[in-house]
């Protein structure tokens, strides 16, 4: 008798485990029911701001990891507040793409008052970043575009858009942020390969993760302050290379001209980053560092011959980025305004 007491005991406590453990996970099917329309009105304000302006799908991919770095998947990045996040070392004059998640919050709340979360705005932005990067804008006096047309000719459709991917949602809004734990969590373009394998460690991401992560920098542009002291002083530098970019980055001055980060093909997400890594044309030292006879080398060799393979990894790791920390259940709260904590 005291046995099967004992039994029906344990089967609760699972039980219960079982459902708060479901409660703490996310879900892809998420809004289904409350707020149908999220996917779509996020995909075309996407859409509308890329053609506006192509870097912003890489600026909110960016975001995104700037925000599960720091206490987690919760939104803290978009908090305006003195002290926040927006103003740390690896942040201020850097970030962008605060008012595309400002326009998809607006629409949200008039379609769904208080259901979806920035955080999960941000979430499916970066998604949808990632899926728009588009080769080139289409000109208002050219009917076509000219590297759209050269790309299709070596690269199959699928491959002049970044990968896709169902975005698990449900997080919640943090109520604070943590400028003090941004400049100590985000790795920097000085990292070495053991800080970055450590840093993502500490986020629960392996050095697989970090690797397929890093290949986010086949798009978008970077600041003269993040990769001179590399075309300057580095040795494991393509010579040619460096000479081309210290034209536009000075020893002094300049620091915010910007070079692509894939010299290559920086406006297509494909895998020439990990081309660029194993010809010494790795943009920030920290790019390099993943191919300068460490761990990764192999695994840079086998993206850069393997671009479906990339992908996959690509994948794989958003979604366990996207996971870390989330606020779920009754913790946080859903923010009217992504840059203020609702009163
Ligand atoms: C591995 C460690 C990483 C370091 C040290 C690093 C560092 C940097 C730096 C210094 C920049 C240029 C910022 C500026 O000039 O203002 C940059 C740009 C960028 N990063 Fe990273 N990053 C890392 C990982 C990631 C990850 C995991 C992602 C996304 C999954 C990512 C996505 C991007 C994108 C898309 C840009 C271009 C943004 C734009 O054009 O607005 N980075 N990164």
């Amino acid at each position: 008798m005291a046995d099967a007491r004992t039994m029906q005991c344990l089967l609760a406590v699972s039980l219960l485990f079982l459902v708060a453990h479901a409660h703490a996970q996310l879900s892809t099917t998420f809004y289904s029911r409350s707020c149908p329309s999220l996917e779509t009105t996020v995909w075309e304000v996407m859409k509308q701001a890329v053609v506006k302006e192509q870097r912003v799908g890489a600026s909110l991919l960016r975001l995104f990891f700037h925000d599960c770095f720091v206490q987690g998947c919760d939104g803290s990045i978009l908090l305006d507040a003195a002290g926040g996040e927006k103003s740390a070392g690896p942040n201020a004059n850097s970030l962008r793409g605060f008012d595309v998640i400002d326009t998809i919050k607006a629409r949200m709340e008039a379609k769904c008052p208080g259901v979806v979360s920035c955080a999960d705005i941000l979430a499916l932005a970066a998604r949808d970043g990632t899926v728009l990067v588009r080769p080139c804008q289409r000109s208002p006096t050219l009917p076509v575009c000219f590297a759209t047309l050269v790309n299709l000719m070596f690269l199959r459709p699928y491959q002049l858009r970044g990968p896709t991917w169902k975005v698990p949602l449900g997080r919640r809004d943090s109520t604070t942020a943590s400028q003090s734990l941004a400049n100590a969590n985000l790795p920097s373009s000085g990292s070495s390969l053991s800080t970055l394998i450590s840093t993502f460690a500490s986020k629960g991401l392996s050095a697989t993760d970090m690797t397929a992560l890093s290949g986010a920098h086949t798009i978008g542009l970077a600041r003269c302050s993040t990769f001179r002291d590399h075309v300057y002083n580095d040795a494991n530098i393509n010579s040619s290379f460096a000479a081309r970019r210290r034209k536009t980055c000075q020893r002094s001055g300049g620091d915010s001209h910007l070079a692509p980060m894939d010299v290559h093909s920086s406006r297509v997400f494909d895998n020439s980053y990990y081309q660029n890594l194993m010809a010494r044309r790795g943009l920030l030292h920290s790019d390099q560092e993943l191919f300068n006879g460490g761990s990764q080398d192999a695994l840079v060799r086998q993206y850069s011959a393997n671009p479906a393979l990339f992908r996959k990894d690509f994948v794989t790791a958003m979604i366990k980025m996207g996971n870390i920390n989330p606020l779920t259940g009754t913790a946080g709260q859903i923010r009217k305004n992504c840059r203020v904590v609702n009163r």
